[in-house]
């Protein structure tokens, strides 16, 4: 298993180029299930996600190539409606595949996805959302079992502004009979992007960045060729590693619209912020103040950002607090960012973070995507070593982390143990 050595602290300075996001890839990558000819992915980041959801494709039948930030999806000869639990532990957004197979296909059969590093993690919403356009649902040792003759709309409200359930209900209600509505729909930027491409095919979709999404059925959609939007998380962290190092950092080929939460609460803390031609510079402050944040849904501060956030106002300041509404257990790099020298008190979904002067390098244990970019932050400016155990999450959702950070500035490098 890979680990990151980290010698801190170092200063950050220099630009950074921001690769295609994740969370907007998945989604259409899944999407292209409900189109026959070849789609076109552009600016798809290389990572781990990438490779499981390409495994997951292909295992139905999907042909799929990628080279060059470009990926090339044709799913003409379909021959399978399941996405098994082997791929699927691996990755919850395999459940993506659910709508569009039910959809185009008329059956799925994808495993239940299971909890998760930080909470159940339920997906009662997309199930829901699927019966009401006419799925039948059933779920078998362990296996989601769904199938429709033809799907039909309907108005939906979420009782959560849920980004998978409004992934899901989008792509199944594109191909529906009749109008579909979805009242409290997620607004995140990968959710329009995801309509856009669906448009771009001939679906019929209103609303999309907004609570209200209406979507006319159409009989089918053509194959896309689409770009995927900068991954506005992977810029967060790269900002905020400007900030927690004391550095300047020109973050490029990114959309700074997407970031605006993000930019408040680092702006809070002394950050200054100047938007660039593609992109943005972020200069840290002499100290780095305390501030108060809270998660929430789009445009809110994402629950993405978090742990990279705490790790910043560990060094802040006085006292700072984090109210996590999106998810109260996403809390898990709380005892890793302890071992540094972190002074975090958990109430509930309530962190208190008590600045302290300085952090000092030790091992840590990388527990989720976020958790881990946020540990390496921290290791940027500990003092002396920083180990970073189980680094396979990070190679989830960031592609090149380390040559990235080193070109900037940072001592880090990947060991096999
Ligand atoms: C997506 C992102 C993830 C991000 C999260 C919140 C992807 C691939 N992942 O995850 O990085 O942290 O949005 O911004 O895009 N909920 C239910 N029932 C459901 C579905 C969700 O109660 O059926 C609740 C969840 O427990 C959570 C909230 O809704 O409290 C938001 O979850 P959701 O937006 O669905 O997250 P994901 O789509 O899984």
């Amino acid at each position: 298993m890979d680990s990151f050595i980290i010698r801190g602290p170092s200063r950050l300075k220099g630009s950074v180029n921001i690769s295609g996001a994740k969370n907007a890839m998945l989604p259409l990558m899944a999407a292209a299930i409900l189109t026959e000819g070849k789609c076109v992915l552009e600016n798809v980041p290389d990572l781990k996600d990438t490779g499981t959801m390409s495994e997951l494709l292909r295992g139905l039948g999907v042909d799929v190539e990628f080279s060059d930030s470009r990926l090339f999806l044709d799913a003409s000869k379909i021959e399978s409606e399941e996405a098994p639990y082997n791929l699927v532990r691996t990755m919850r957004a395999s459940i993506y595949v659910l709508a569009p197979l039910i959809a185009k296909r008329g059956h799925a059969r994808v495993s239940l996805p299971g909890g998760c590093a930080w909470g159940p993690r339920p997906i009662d919403l997309h199930l829901k959302g699927l019966m009401a356009l006419g799925a039948k649902i059933e779920i078998d040792h362990g296996y989601i079992e769904a199938s429709a003759d033809r799907l039909h709309g309907a108005e939906i409200i979420l009782s959560v502004p849920s980004v998978g359930a409004t992934v899901n209900i989008l792509m199944a209600a594109v191909l529906a009979d009749g109008e579909t509505i979805i009242e409290n729909a997620a607004c995140e930027p990968e959710i329009v992007n995801l309509a856009e491409a669906l448009k771009q095919s001939g679906a019929i979709i209103d609303g999309e960045g907004t609570s209200k999404i209406v979507i006319k059925g159409v009989k089918e959609i053509q194959p896309f060729n689409f770009r995927v939007i900068p991954d506005r998380i992977e810029a967060g962290t790269f900002a905020a590693a400007a900030v927690i190092t004391g550095g300047k950092i020109e973050i490029r080929d990114c959309e700074p619209d997407h970031m605006h939460s993000v930019f408040d609460k680092l702006s809070a803390c002394g950050a200054k912020i100047e938007l660039s031609q593609n992109g943005f510079t972020v200069e840290a402050p002499e100290k780095i103040r305390s501030t108060e944040v809270e998660t929430g849904y789009y445009p809110s501060f994402p629950t993405d950002m978090q742990a990279q956030m705490m790790s910043l106002l560990c060094l802040a300041d006085g006292t700072s607090s984090i109210v996590e509404h999106v998810y109260p257990d996403r809390f898990t790099h709380v005892p890793e960012l302890r071992r540094l020298g972190a002074d975090i008190n958990i109430d509930g979904r309530v962190a208190i973070v008590n600045g302290v002067g300085r952090l000092a390098g030790a091992p840590v244990m990388a527990t989720d995507i976020r958790a881990s970019s946020a540990l390496i932050l921290a290791g940027l400016v500990a003092h002396g070593e920083t180990k970073v155990l189980r680094i396979y999450h990070i190679d989830r959702g960031y592609e090149r982390i380390e040559e990235k950070f080193a070109a900037i500035g940072a001592d880090i490098r990947r060991i096999s143990d």
